[in-house]
């Protein structure tokens, strides 16, 4: 069973993790913790506690950060996640009390608890912004070796020839607070990056989106109506008749990590300059020395992935 403490920011694609989560049997969802990016605090907050309610009103909900560590907080996507954070879908006016609990620490005061209540046992799962995590490091480097593993949705390594998505040179999460990603690429913790070279190669169709809403019950229309503004995005910015599967493939690297392959490497975030938030990795094999890469922890990037047993996993678990 992975206990898992889901950090995110609800987002499209992040409640999407969601559901593909509680519906999974090897997943004990500690808590969900909420930080800014696809939208603002307030929105990401009441989005979690919405979706807790709806799908695991047992699972408490933490209120994270409003904005990076150091740069300006970015704007919400509206023409991306919609004007609520998630999609449009109609939202009940006690959305942000519906039926879950707010648990009254901050985030990464929860991240530090939990982890601490079980050492050795805690997956962080972070979908968006890294803020919460770097700050639970800062206020507790110890727990760096008392978690199990960190699982995270971000980055781009050029696999594919993709380096960004928000700009030419940086993924969304990475870029919306590039300092604290680099710190928590720097802890000595057992981490995997599950980036834009496996997510944008892993493709929900409108075939199969619809195959979801006509064959999977509530949840598969949940998944439909959540995603309409996303997938009019993907069509009208690539062409795409689809939508990328960000946030929940860093859930399915967790429960089936043998689907991904994987390059070992210290990883560094560039925080300045036109290419903020591009993230590079020195692979193991390269001999070079290189002080900017020394002392830095090997971490771990997916490469590549078997991307039609990754949509088949998520049909299959909901
Ligand atoms: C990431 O950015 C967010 O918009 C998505 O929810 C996902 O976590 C993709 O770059
Ligand atoms: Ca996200």
């Amino acid at each position: 069973m992975h206990k898992v403490i889901y950090d995110t920011d609800p987002g499209v694609d992040d409640a999407m993790a969601l559901l593909f989560q509680v519906r999974h049997p090897e997943i004990e969802l500690l808590g969900i913790t909420s930080v800014f990016g696809n939208a603002t605090i307030e929105d990401t907050t009441r989005n979690a506690l919405y979706l807790a309610g709806r799908f695991a009103p047992h699972v408490p909900v933490a209120r994270g950060a409003a904005a990076p560590l150091q740069r300006t907080a970015p704007g919400p996507l509206p023409m991306i996640h919609g004007g609520n954070g998630v999609g449009d879908i109609e939202l009940p006016d006690d959305a942000g009390t519906f039926g879950a609990t707010l648990d009254p620490r901050p985030a990464h005061r929860f991240i530090i608890d939990t982890v601490r209540a079980h050492p050795g046992e805690v997956t962080l799962l972070a979908v968006g912004p890294m803020t919460n995590l770097a700050l639970a490091l800062a206020e507790d480097p110890g727990i760096a070796r008392l978690v199990k593993r960190v699982i995270i949705m971000g980055g781009a390594f050029g696999i594919h020839g993709i380096l960004g998505n928000v700009s030419p040179a940086a993924e969304a999460n990475i870029f919306n607070d590039p300092h604290a990603a680099d710190q928590v690429l720097a802890a000595p913790w057992p981490l995997t990056l599950v980036g834009l070279d496996v997510t944008q190669r892993t493709i929900m169709s409108a075939a199969y989106l619809a195959s979801l809403r006509d064959e999977v019950g509530d949840d598969g229309q949940f998944v439909w109506d959540v995603s309409r503004v996303y997938h009019r995005f993907h069509l009208s910015s690539e062409g795409l008749d689809g939508i990328y599967v960000h946030d929940s493939s860093a859930v399915a690297c967790l429960v089936r990590p043998d689907l991904y392959t994987l390059r070992s490497g210290p990883v560094r975030v560039l925080t300045e300059g036109i290419a903020i938030g591009q993230t590079i990795q020195k692979p193991l094999s390269m001999p070079v020395p290189a002080q900017a890469w020394d002392n830095r922890p090997a971490q771990s990037v997916c490469i590549a992935a078997d991307y039609a047993a990754v949509l088949e996993l998520y049909r299959a678990t909901l």
